[in-house]
């Protein structure tokens, strides 16, 4: 009676085991990052960012999100959704309502430019409508650009070997 009972657990765990190797999806799925792939990408941002602090960037983030949704295919509120903000155009995001401000704007974010807006939203597009007013604290504004570049979907461009 042992053999019996010993080999049908291990059958079906062996079925079991063929199964996961043909269909399982992947650990993650590809958009969702791990904290050793977002350490990673951080690693890589030129600096000051990559020494950027991703917690407190979260914490100044926090004053974002009465306005912002981050994630991928997330909704828009008083303002637009920012998953892939870095490397689109200024005033883009499809069927937001922008102010003529962004729309007649011409530049693509990247950080320095997020740099200068988020210091001062007022002055850097004047007539815009996101009333906030500006994150005087360059290490916040380090940090939040830090934490959105890691969280919003930006890939950096393959580089070529650096050059020192
Ligand atoms: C009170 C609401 C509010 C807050 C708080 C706010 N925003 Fe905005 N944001 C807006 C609005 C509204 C717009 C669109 C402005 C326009 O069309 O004139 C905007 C636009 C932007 C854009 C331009 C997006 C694009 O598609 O061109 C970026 C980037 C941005 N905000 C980042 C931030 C960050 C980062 C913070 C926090 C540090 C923040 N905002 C805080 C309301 C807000």
């Amino acid at each position: 009676m042992n053999r019996l009972a010993l080999a049908a657990p291990i059958l079906l765990a062996l079925v079991g085991c063929t199964q996961n190797e043909t269909d399982s999806p992947p650990a993650q799925p590809s958009h969702v990052l791990s904290d050793a792939d977002k350490a990673a990408l951080l690693a890589s941002l030129p600096a000051p960012y990559n020494a950027g602090d991703l917690e407190n960037g979260r914490r100044a983030f926090a004053r974002c999100r009465a306005c912002h949704t981050i994630g991928e295919g997330g909704a828009d509120m008083t303002g637009p959704n920012l998953h892939g903000v870095f490397g689109r155009k200024v005033g883009e995001r499809p069927r937001y309502n922008y102010s003529n401000a962004l729309r007649e704007a011409d530049f693509t974010w990247d950080a320095e430019k997020l740099d200068h807006w988020l210091q001062n939203p007022r002055t850097y597009l004047p007539g815009n409508k996101m009333s906030f007013p500006g994150l005087p604290d360059a290490a916040d504004r380090r940090d939040v650009i830090a934490f959105l570049k890691v969280e919003t979907g930006y890939q950096p461009a393959p580089s070529p070997t650096p050059a020192s």
